[in-house]
C-alpha cells in the first residue's frame, strides 16, 4: 500500500507553519541575528526549504557544511577564479561573491528567472531546458524525468572557451556533467559533486582516475546529513612518460 502522505511536502509544510509562527513572535529575527553560528544557521535554514528567497539571504550554497568549508578554504587568497556550474540556486548567489566569473546553467526556465531576479547573476546565467526523446541521448535519472534528453544542457559547457577552476555539478544528468566537467577541468581545479551519495551516480564516481574527497555532514535545508565530494583528476607523474 502506498503512503498518502509524501514525508518531503509534509516536512515543507510543518516548517512553514513553524516560520510563520516564528515571524509573528519575533523570534525569527532573532534566529537570522544568529546565523553566524552553524547550528543557528541550520536550523533558521529548515524554514527556508524550497523557499529560494529566503535561502538565498542565508549566503551558502545547498551543499553539506563541511564542504562547504572545504571549497572555501580552497577558495581562500586564490584570484581570477573561473567557475562553471550546473544546477543554479543559493550556490550562485555564493559563488558571485567569491569567484571573478561564473557561468551558470539551468533546466528550468522559471527558477532560473527567480535567480537572475535575485542574484544579478544575469546573462552568465543560461535557460537550457531539456528536449523530448523516445530514446534520449543523455537521460536524467531523476523521478518524472522520462523522455528528457539533457544533451543540449550537458553540452552548454562547449560554448565557452578555455579551463574552469572550480566546476559544481547540482543539477540534472550528473554523471554526464562529471564526465564533461572533467575535459575542461583547469589544471589544479576541482569539481564538486553534491549528493554523490546516491547510487544512481555510483560507478561514475568509482573510478580509479579520481580522487574523491566526501564530505558527509549536516547541510543547510535539509533535515538530514547529506554528502557532498569533492573530485580531482590524479595526475600520474609516470603519465606519457616513454
Ligand atoms: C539541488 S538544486 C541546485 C541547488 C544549487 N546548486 C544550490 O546550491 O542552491 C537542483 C535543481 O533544483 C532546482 N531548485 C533549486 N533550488 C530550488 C528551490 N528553492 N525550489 C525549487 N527548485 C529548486 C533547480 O532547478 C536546480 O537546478
Amino acid at each position: 500500500m502506498t503512503s498518502l502522505v509524501d514525508p518531503r511536502r509534509a516536512y515543507v509544510s510543518v516548517m512553514r507553519t513553524i516560520r510563520g509562527a516564528l515571524q509573528r513572535t519575533g523570534a525569527l529575527k532573532l534566529l537570522d541575528a544568529r546565523t553566524d553560528r552553524r547550528w543557528a544557521h541550520w536550523a533558521r535554514s529548515q524554514f527556508a526549504i524550497y523557499d529560494f528567497e529566503d535561502l538565498a539571504a542565508l549566503d551558502s550554497p545547498w551543499w553539506s557544511y563541511d564542504s562547504i568549508d572545504e571549497v572555501d578554504a580552497w577558495l581562500g587568497d586564490r584570484t581570477d577564479i573561473r567557475a562553471f556550474e550546473w544546477g543554479s540556486g543559493a550556490s550562485t548567489i555564493w559563488l558571485l561573491k567569491r569567484v571573478d566569473e561564473l557561468i551558470s546553467i539551468e533546466h528550468d526556465a522559471e527558477f532560473a528567472n527567480s535567480v537572475r531576479d535575485i542574484s544579478g547573476v544575469g546573462e552568465n546565467l543560461l535557460t537550457i531546458e531539456p528536449t523530448t526523446s523516445s530514446n534520449p541521448a543523455i537521460p536524467s535519472g531523476r523521478k518524472g524525468h522520462d523522455g528528457l534528453d539533457f544533451s543540449d544542457y550537458v553540452n552548454a559547457i562547449d560554448r565557452f572557451d578555455g579551463s574552469f577552476d572550480l566546476i559544481c555539478i547540482d543539477g540534472r544528468a550528473r554523471t554526464d556533467c562529471l564526465r564533461k566537467g572533467l575535459e575542461r577541468l583547469a589544471p589544479g581545479g576541482i569539481v564538486v559533486f553534491d549528493n554523490s551519495d546516491r547510487e544512481r551516480y555510483a560507478s561514475a564516481l568509482n573510478d580509479n582516475e579520481l580522487q574523491i574527497e566526501t564530505h558527509r555532514s549536516w547541510a543547510p535545508a535539509l533535515p538530514t546529513k547529506s554528502s557532498t565530494s569533492i573530485v580531482r583528476p590524479i595526475v600520474s607523474s609516470t603519465k606519457g612518460a616513454s
